[in-house]
């Protein structure tokens, strides 16, 4: 399973980068709003740090819109995908930035037909929302078991891109069904890597060591 940031912070991606973990990024406008600069020089950098891709959003609400300003983000580097919001409006700009061969990422997909309908017209990725399905009393993974499935069914090679990840059961569990990707924000990514029984038998293996070394002068 590939490993996301969802973030618009350049340091967090930088200092996930240089652990070697790191496959791509996805953003979106409440991400990118708490960044401060000119968002275009920002999504460069962040190409070119994780050198993989890099999901960036429209804002408009209409076909022709978003097609503008998705064909606008594709240009700044070769890795944007442009993230579009699952809508008529958003399935019909899907289509036609997939048929001039952009990568699109159909984003805020909570149900099954949404994720089927999506891959139909193209969508490189689809952005289940497990987290804010959690929120309102559903079961997120439930989405995520339904849309792979699916896929696998009818062979789409269309990737299952599992967010809205609040906490590393969701990504546990993303990994255990299948799911293509999972992005994850830097805080739980922090928590996928802590386990307190490392730091005490580290500590241990350490004062043991010290202990014996001591005692051989
Ligand atoms: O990138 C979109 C998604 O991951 C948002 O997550 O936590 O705002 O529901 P959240």
């Amino acid at each position: 399973m590939k490993l996301f940031v969802d973030t618009g912070n350049l340091k967090e991606i930088e200092a996930l980068a240089a652990l070697g973990i790191l496959d791509g990024v996805t953003t979106n406008p409440t991400l990118l709003a708490k960044e401060s600069g000119d968002y275009r020089q920002i999504l460069k950098q962040i190409c070119r740090t994780v050198q993989g891709p890099v999901s960036a959003e429209v804002v408009a609400t209409d076909a022709a819109g978003m097609i503008r300003e998705g064909r606008d983000l594709a240009g700044i580097d070769e890795h944007i995908v442009v993230k579009v919001p699952f809508t008529k409006e958003g399935v019909k700009a899907c289509k036609t930035l997939a048929s001039e061969g952009h990568r699109v990422n159909v984003t805020l997909i909570f149900s099954a037909t949404q994720a089927w309908l999506a891959a139909k017209v193209g969508a490189s990725y689809v952005s289940p929302f497990v987290g804010r399905l959690d929120d309102v009393g559903t079961t997120g993974m439930t989405l995520v078991r339904e849309i792979v499935d699916i896929f696998d069914n009818y062979e789409f090679s269309t990737e299952v891109l599992v967010a809205s990840v609040r906490n590393p059961i969701h990504v546990v569990e993303a990994a255990r069904m299948g799911a293509d990707v999972v992005t994850v924000p830097a805080a739980v990514i922090e928590q996928c890597f802590k386990h307190p029984l490392t730091d005490i038998g580290l500590e241990r293996f350490l004062k043991d060591w010290e202990k014996a070394q001591a005692a051989k002068v």
